[in-house]
């Protein structure tokens, strides 16, 4: 009996196994003209290619609610109808194939308007095809990004209502998850953490004042995702600034995160995807195989919300261990999913679980 490959139901969804592809951006949607932000070939390749490797739940890449909210040109969008039009193809061959298709939904916030990674991932400048990137405070993420505008309260309620509006449409795109993205520094990341926050107004300072605005996201995509499909939010359980005691300590920290989880949990979310870091950029932080499943272990001992692990998962055995020791309800691969689109079949044969192996594909086995 393996505990990877055993179903995992959320409300009333039924995930076929806990062998999960992390968000993962793509950088390759158009930049411009009408296929901007939406979904290509590339995409439906990428995402059915792990649906047909048995991976239980997709997750796209971050997804931008608005324009100024992609991280770079090339990112995928929803903030209009024929973005969420592209997606359907997708979702539905995902389904089709027994993957049940997830959307993360984004902000870069001070982190927007960058180049895509392989060309260095430097901030584009308005007259490089960039724009001016928004964040909780005038604030820089590095010396090299720029200094981005403070949003305004009614900024914050029309990106609050982006997230609602994108999560309908992403519904209607045939997504049976939708995963807030509140991780790596991004915009409601920035919020949360008291480094990337100086508001004075009711938004910044203290812990219910900076956790207010993805609260109040969560909220309003709750609202609009049916009651018996989940909603997950994924978090940096740290910022690492307090684990790197040269650094000002000023971050957020792991208490946070388990505090936060269950706010998060009686506000309708049904699981936190708990990675870290991305809101500072010279902490030293010491990766290594599952170097994240403590966190998301802490979390899911102290509170009742079901979580996922992250981070250099690259072995069957690894993640049927996480999993079986009750350190996480599942697991969720990056890269080792972008170097074998086929690691949940082949986990599955290596633990003696049932395996999806498709079927034209019978014969190589
Ligand atoms: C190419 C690439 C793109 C990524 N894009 C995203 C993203 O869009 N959203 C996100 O939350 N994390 C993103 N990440 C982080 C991954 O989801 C994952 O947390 C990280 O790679 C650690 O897992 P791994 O060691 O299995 O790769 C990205 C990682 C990679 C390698």
């Amino acid at each position: 009996m393996s505990a990877l490959f055993e179903p995992l139901t959320l409300r009333s969804l039924t995930i076929p196994n806990r062998v999960w592809m992390a968000p993962m951006c793509q950088y390759s949607a158009d930049d411009r003209g009408p296929g901007l932000g939406t979904a290509n070939d590339w995409h439906f390749s990428h995402l059915a290619a792990r649906a047909v490797g048995g991976t239980g739940l997709i997750l796209t890449e971050a997804t931008a609610v608005s324009p100024e909210g992609r991280i770079s040109p090339g990112d995928l969008g929803i903030w209009n109808d024929g973005q969420a039009e592209a997606f359907g193809r997708i979702t539905g061959f995902l389904k089709e194939h027994g993957s049940v298709p997830g959307i993360q939904l984004a902000h870069a916030g001070r982190k927007a308007s960058t180049d895509r990674t392989w060309r260095g991932g430097h901030p584009l400048r308005p007259e490089d095809g960039g724009w001016q990137p928004l964040g909780p405070s005038p604030l820089a993420f590095s010396e090299t990004h720029p200094v981005p505008a403070e949003l305004t309260q009614q900024q914050i309620a029309e990106t609050v209502a982006a997230f609602a509006d994108a999560a309908r449409r992403a519904l209607a795109a045939g997504f049976q998850v939708a995963e807030v993205h509140g991780a790596h520094g991004y915009l409601i990341g920035e919020f949360l953490s008291p480094h990337s926050n100086r508001r004075t107004d009711h938004y910044g300072g203290s812990y219910e004042n900076r956790t207010r605005f993805a609260i109040e996201v969560v909220d309003a995509v709750r609202a609009v995702w049916p009651e018996e499909l989940p909603v997950f939010f994924r978090i940096s359980a740290t910022d690492w600034l307090d684990e790197n005691p040269e650094e000002e300590r000023t971050g957020w920290t792991v208490d946070d995160t388990v505090r936060f989880a269950g706010d998060l949990g009686e506000h309708g979310v049904d699981l936190l995807d708990v990675s870290s870091g991305g809101n500072a950029p010279r902490v030293r932080i010491p990766t290594g195989p599952g170097y994240q499943v403590p966190f998301a272990e802490r979390v899911r001992s102290e509170t009742s919300l079901p979580v996922g692990a992250v981070g250099e998962i690259t072995e069957a055995r690894q993640a049927e261990k996480i999993v079986a020791d009750g350190q996480a309800d599942a697991v969720l691969l990056g890269r080792e999913l972008l170097r074998n689109p086929y690691f949940a079949w082949q986990a599955a044969r290596e633990l003696g679980a049932e395996a999806a192996v498709p079927d034209p594909y019978h014969r190589a086995y």
